[in-house]
């Protein structure tokens, strides 16, 4: 199949270089091993660019150029309005090179291009652009005390900050990482995602362009057990910030009680997306989709537990279907294209297997339920919009995270049976609730036990609102001033008077 859009010369410049290399201390330098790695285009399967492979040694330069930039450079003790500067560039820096980034993060992860271009890249920019309004927004306390004293507080940046993140949003994570964390006046290791490394190796370019100091952020790709592992066990790395699967956020809590660095974790979920029957139903058949189907279904907050009312299940089910079934498909590259590809073949063998499971489970997919190997998607890691009915909620397509687009319909009786099998999961990270009833939207938002709801709304974001979750969905809230607090840390002070 051809890409419909002309790739930029800088994109193909970008991806045709030997390999890329990994941001040290201000340098761009090959992996200590001399390793590189492939990232593919999950359109094609074709081997999109060569990236340098971080290991122990790399992470080990970088945490020591983070930590001379953080204790000897003065990064934290940068006058604000110069931190503010910074931001602000990089912002400007995004937007400026947004149709770059925009295909570089389609080629990379497969998301569609309009997805790119007008959700990631403009909320990366405007994460930024937020945090760089908070710099000098950041207060400490002046404390009632006795009189012989003066007592206050700082807010301190906490130090090193080891940020791992997933290849979903691979910019727009580095932006909710990087943003507060540099606000704050820390200094960074970053490590991408190895699915997904390119488009965090040109914002590392660009914070260059911008003027970020040497060593205050430092970009290492590689995979997770290596490159991860080393910087959540680095004794010198004062706060890691994950955002991935559960499985790897529980492993990060367990290693990191040796140094006992500060953690936050943002991890998986299974959201409840309840309609009701008094609903606005064309409103919620839009959500639902959206709510499922952005990203190929790769979001941890995706409305993968559709529940619907048991009056209107069936026709709401239909109507859904035919509309998923309507979603074009294709390479992100193709302004068309609706749902594209999966990241990556290990996640097309994920999804895939839970269809399967699912109609073992005795689930019926009324739409997709398979694989597309059309005509020029033989070799893309291409799955076909899915609506499962017949789903019961404690089937394991119902509990376990599939991550991809894949929704399960399942009925429920009243208010609180909907509320019952919302929160029978342990999962907490968002949900949905559709109704015309306000009582009972104010009712059920407060009923779930998720850290987002979206009433007659789903994937609402903004830098100034926080996000994250409850239960097993991580802990830790990321965005608003709540990032302020992951980044920083309290310092009491008295003094005789
Ligand atoms: P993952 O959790 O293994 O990967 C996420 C990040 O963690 C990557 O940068 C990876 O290199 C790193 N990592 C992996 N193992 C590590 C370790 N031992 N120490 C330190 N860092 C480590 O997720 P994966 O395998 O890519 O996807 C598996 C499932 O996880 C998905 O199917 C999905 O259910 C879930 N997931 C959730 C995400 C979210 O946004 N909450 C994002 C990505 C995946
Ligand atoms: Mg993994």
């Amino acid at each position: 199949m051809e890409a419909a859009l002309k790739l930029d010369p800088a994109v193909q410049d970008f991806v045709r270089a030997p390999f890329r290399k990994m941001l040290i201390d201000g340098k761009w330098v090959a992996a200590a091993s001399g390793k590189t790695f492939d990232t593919v285009n999950p359109a094609t399967g074709e081997v999109l660019a060569r990236v340098a492979e971080g290991d122990a040694e790399d992470v080990e330069r970088a945490v020591r150029a983070a930590r001379r930039a953080f204790d000897e450079d003065g990064w934290a003790s940068s006058k604000p309005a110069e931190r503010t500067r910074i931001l602000l560039r990089v912002a400007d820096l995004i937007e400026k090179n947004a149709a770059e980034l925009a295909q570089l993060e389609t080629l990379d992860n497969g998301k569609s291009i309009n997805e790119s271009l007008n959700v990631d890249v403009p909320a990366a920019a405007g994460t930024f652009r937020y945090y760089a309004g908070w710099v000098d927004k950041v207060y400490g306390q002046t404390i009632p005390s006795d009189p012989a004293f003066f007592n206050f507080t700082l807010r301190e940046p906490v130090g090193v900050a080891g940020q791992i993140i997933p290849w979903n949003f691979p910019l727009l994570m580095a932006a909710w990482k990087l943003g507060p964390a540099l606000a704050c006046g820390n200094t960074v290791v970053l490590k991408p995602a190895e699915q997904t490394p390119l488009t965090a190796l040109r914002l590392g370019e660009l914070l260059q362009e911008a003027g970020m100091p040497d060593g205050v952020v430092n970009i290492v790709p590689g995979f997770g057990p290596t490159a991860g592992g080393a910087l959540v066990k680095h004794p010198q790395v004062d706060k890691i910030a994950f955002t991935g699967s559960t499985d790897v956020g529980k492993e990060i809590h367990r290693e990191t009680s040796g140094t006992l660095k500060r953690v936050s974790l943002e991890l998986g979920g299974k959201s409840p997306n309840i309609v009701f029957a008094d609903a606005d139903v064309e409103a919620a058949v839009q959500g639902a989709l959206m709510g499922v189907f952005f990203n190929q279904g790769q979001v941890c907050c995706a409305g993968t537990r559709l529940f619907v009312e048991q009056k209107m299940h069936d026709e709401f089910a239909d109507v859904l279907a035919k509309h998923a079934g309507g979603m074009q498909q294709g390479p992100g590259l193709d302004p068309s294209t609706q749902v594209g590809p999966l990241v990556s073949q290990e996640q097309l063998e994920r999804v895939t297997g839970y269809l399967d499971i699912g109609k073992k489970e005795g689930a019926k997919a009324l739409i997709g339920g398979e694989r597309n190997t059309g005509k020029g998607f033989e070799k893309g890691y291409f799955v076909k919009p899915t609506v499962f009915t017949g789903v019961k909620n404690d089937m394991r397509i119902a509990q376990e995270e599939i991550f991809g687009p894949v929704v399960s319909v399942i009925p429920f009786k009243d208010e609180s049976d909907a509320v019952l099998q919302g929160n029978n999961t342990f999962y907490g990270l968002a949900a949905g609730v559709w109704t015309r009833d306000v009582s009972k939207a104010h009712r059920v938002a407060r009923a779930i036990r998720a850290g987002t709801v979206w009433v007659n709304c789903y994937n609402v974001f903004e830098a100034a609102a926080p996000f994250g979750g409850y239960k097993q969905s991580g802990y830790g809230r990321e965005l608003g001033s709540y990032s302020i607090d992951l980044y920083t840390q309290v310092k009491t002070v008295w003094m005789r008077i």
